[in-house]
């Protein structure tokens, strides 16, 4: 994500200097007006250096069990502040409801207050489900036997392409957009609609089966799958159930001015 994010930055008139901040800057191609610098989410002092003189920081959520996540977002805010950036958009989740059974809900949340209460500038832009990742999750392993077996029940997810989501995190960073914005897909679909789509897209079959929670976990399980992954995968499908990924929204073409990528044109140009 943020390397498409530095690329839609760089692509824009509007914009002087760009820095990406990367553990590895020596691996980062040499490109006219970006300066790259080292930032590690677990090194406070990396971010304190690497974000000086910054105006606008796109802050991309890292990843993997909660702790580590929360200590990551507690290390960039805490930067941002002490570097007096102006600006900072976060991407967020569109679940991030108090009752939400999402594993990653609370520390979205709590990175959100934690940004609220900064007393810096900030977007918090919350995505839905990333098409790609569903695609290269669920949909590309389902194809080797033709049935997607999960439990999504009969809920709707607004699958985003991640090249409209970087569009908008770099709009709203251009634009200081203050406030939430929900980053989705143009349509909510179940994951039957998707199988169909994909069945169109790619000429190969593809079933939805309907798993419940304990079928679904116990095969995570049997592929070695860690804890932690095992809550994260199960909860987000008991939140599609739930019809938490269901929302659509006209804010990233609101920000982008281009209609996001609708899920049949995705699938259709990924190759499968
Ligand atoms: N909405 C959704 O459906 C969805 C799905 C998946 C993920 N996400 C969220 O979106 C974020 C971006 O996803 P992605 O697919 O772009 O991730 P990705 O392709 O796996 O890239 C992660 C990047 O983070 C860097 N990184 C890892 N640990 C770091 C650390 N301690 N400090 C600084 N940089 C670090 C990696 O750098 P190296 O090259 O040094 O390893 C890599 O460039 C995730 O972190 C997650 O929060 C959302």
């Amino acid at each position: 994500m943020g390397s498409r994010v530095v690329r839609d930055l760089l692509a824009r008139a509007d914009v002087g200097p760009v820095v990406a901040l990367a553990r590895r800057p020596q691996v980062l191609p040499e490109v006219e007006r970006l300066a790259v610098r080292h930032a590690d989410y677990d090194d406070p002092a990396s971010l304190r250096a690497a974000f000086a003189g910054l105006r606008a920081l796109v802050f991309v959520s890292s990843d993997g069990s909660a702790d580590p996540m929360r200590r990551h977002h507690e290390h960039v805010v805490a930067a941002a502040v002490d570097a007096g950036v102006e600006h900072v958009v976060y991407t967020s989740i569109v679940d991030v409801a108090s009752d939400s059974p999402f594993y990653f809900a609370p520390v979205h949340r709590e990175t959100e207050a934690m940004l609220a209460g900064s007393g810096l500038g900030h977007t918090l832009a919350r995505t839905s489900i990333f098409a790609d990742f569903f695609v290269s999750t669920w949909i590309a392993p389902a194809l080797v036997d033709g049935t997607l077996r999960v439990p999504a029940g009969g809920g709707r997810m607004s699958l985003l392409d991640r090249d409209d989501a970087a569009r908008a995190l770099a709009a709203a960073a251009v634009g200081r957009r203050p406030g939430v914005v929900e980053l989705t897909g143009p349509a909510a679909l179940t994951a039957a609609e998707i199988g169909r789509i994909t069945e169109a897209a790619t000429g190969r079959g593809l079933r939805y089966i309907a798993l419940d929670d304990e079928a679904y976990r116990r095969r995570l399980a049997a592929d070695r799958t860690p804890d932690w992954l095992i809550e994260a995968f199960s909860s987000m499908f008991t939140s599609v159930r739930e019809g938490r990924f269901e929302i659509v929204s006209a804010d990233a073409r609101s920000l982008t001015g281009q209609p996001p990528r609708p899920f049949a044109e995705f699938i259709r140009i990924a190759g499968l």
